[in-house]
């Protein structure tokens, strides 16, 4: 070992390398990002702590959006970091198709007992996307070891966002997401959104109107007949949409749907998940067991990849009937169940554990509600939405310029407020770390008013 290759040594050869400027800009190609207004003036973050990053000046950023909804327990907990750093110095990688290590059984272990219903069996992957593609897998195979091999139909929603792959891609109802990229799954059919800002503005928590959309439902099964349609798949709280959030009783009337017909239902919690709404997951807090559900993003705090399908035991005992020797589903990544994502979500867990995290959108969520809706009123806001600790302001379009006003309030919200918070279409989103305390929503909200009234 050279001087230079001491672990104080690498410790602080890395930590400039995160700090530096990046150099070039030219040759990574941003995700879901305009890369040529990005690059022109960009915000780059070079460490986080707690509730804040750091930007390459040396800003303080507040955190109101736990990164990109994932990073529930804050930045940089110790337990976290440590767990992750021990972890790859340990076992760096150990192979999950036929072998494994006794990390992805202990975290499955420690997910079912979360997870509402018999949805006690969980599915390995990298993102929310594999996630969801591996549900949709699940589903169809699940009805052809059951002699239903007719069931090959999906039903999504429109606004729904279910990742990027060709089945997310398929069943989401962003129509950017999917014109660019050709048909897609053959047989998908989408039942309506139920934003509704015509009755429901500035409503708290659930809105009162739309349980009758679920009838849409009813609607697909008439027309395609239920022994063609595999699953229903939808966001119990749509996130990348713009935050739109259940009417009352509607997911209930989906859940009753399917029931009737032998439709399985997915719910898609990568945002709901670990927390975001109170509970571990939204099921939970809306009272509805769907049959699977799909999660990554706050499962590991959002540090190491991982996704997560938690499959009920009722389709699982459904692929067990074969021989001993054959495999029984032929699905899997070379990834699931990795050491380090295994690691660092078993002390995310930990830390939700011991800090009661997922309690504090409850215990919080009133002064949340509160402090977003007092908001109404500022120009441009037509309405306030909210539920746990996620929220969303959403602002009049500009005339033929839609999207523009709310990126100039998040950009303006970061360069200036030094506030992350989101930006899709004409909606800021929020939700903040759920370590969150009342001073750091105060301030949230502040800058927010403050920007929102400096821009026209
Ligand atoms: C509800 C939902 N599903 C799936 C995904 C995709 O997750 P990933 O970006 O990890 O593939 C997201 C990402 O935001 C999401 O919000």
């Amino acid at each position: 070992m050279s001087a230079d290759d001491t672990p104080s040594a690498l410790a602080e050869h890395y930590a400039r390398q995160n700090l530096d400027a990046p150099g070039s800009l030219d040759h990574f190609w941003m995700p879901f990002t305009a890369n040529k207004q990005f690059k022109a003036k960009p915000r780059l973050l070079a460490s986080a702590s707690g509730m804040y990053y750091k930007d390459v000046d040396g800003n303080e950023v507040l955190d109101a959006t736990a990164g990109l909804w994932c990073c529930n327990a804050g930045h940089a907990r110790p337990r976290i970091v440590e767990a992750v750093r021990q972890q790859i110095g340990t076992l760096d990688f150990a192979p999950n198709f036929s072998m494994s290590s006794p990390l992805p059984f202990k975290l499955a272990e420690r997910l079912a007992a979360l997870a509402p219903g018999d949805l006690n069996k969980v599915f390995f992957s990298n993102s929310g996307s594999e996630a969801v593609d591996s549900a949709l897998k699940i589903a169809l195979a699940y009805h052809r070891v059951r002699g239903e091999g007719q069931r090959t139909r999906f039903i999504g929603r429109e606004k729904g966002y279910h990742g990027v792959g060709f089945g997310g891609m398929s069943v989401g109802g962003l129509p950017n997401n999917r014109k660019w990229f050709g048909p897609g799954l053959p047989a998908v059919s989408h039942i309506r959104h139920t934003l509704d800002v015509s009755r429901n503005a500035f409503s708290k928590g659930l809105p009162p109107h739309g349980i009758e959309l679920a009838e849409d439902l009813e609607r697909q099964i008439a027309l395609y007949d239920a022994s063609t349609i595999a699953a229903v798949i939808v966001e119990p709280v749509s996130g990348s949409a713009g935050v739109v959030i259940p009417p009352e009783g509607y997911l209930q009337r989906l859940r009753e749907i399917c029931d009737k017909h032998g439709i399985l239902l997915i719910f898609d919690e990568v945002i709901t998940g670990f927390g975001r709404v109170g509970h571990a997951f939204g099921a939970q807090r809306f009272g509805v067991t769907p049959d699977m559900i799909t999660a990554a993003k706050g499962i590991t705090n959002g540090c190491v990849p991982m996704g997560a399908t938690f499959v009920s035991e009722r389709l699982f005992d459904a692929f067990m009937n074969g021989p001993d020797n054959a495999i029984d589903m032929f699905h899997g990544y070379t990834y699931s169940g990795h050491p380090l994502a295994c690691a660092a979500a078993l002390a995310t867990l930990d830390t939700y554990e011991e800090e009661h995290l997922f309690d504090k959108a409850l215990s919080l969520g009133d002064y949340w509600q509160e402090a977003l809706h007092s908001l109404k009123g500022l120009p441009n806001i037509i309405d306030i939405r909210n539920i746990g600790l996620v929220g969303a302001i959403e602002l009049a379009p500009r005339a033929g310029a839609p999207g523009t006003r709310a990126y100039d309030v998040f950009a303006r919200a970061f360069h200036d407020g030094h506030l992350l918070t989101r930006v899709t279409g004409d909606v800021i989103a929020l939700s903040p770390p759920l370590i969150v305390e009342k001073d750091h929503i105060d301030r949230i909200v502040n800058v927010l008013a403050d920007t929102i009234r400096a821009t026209a």
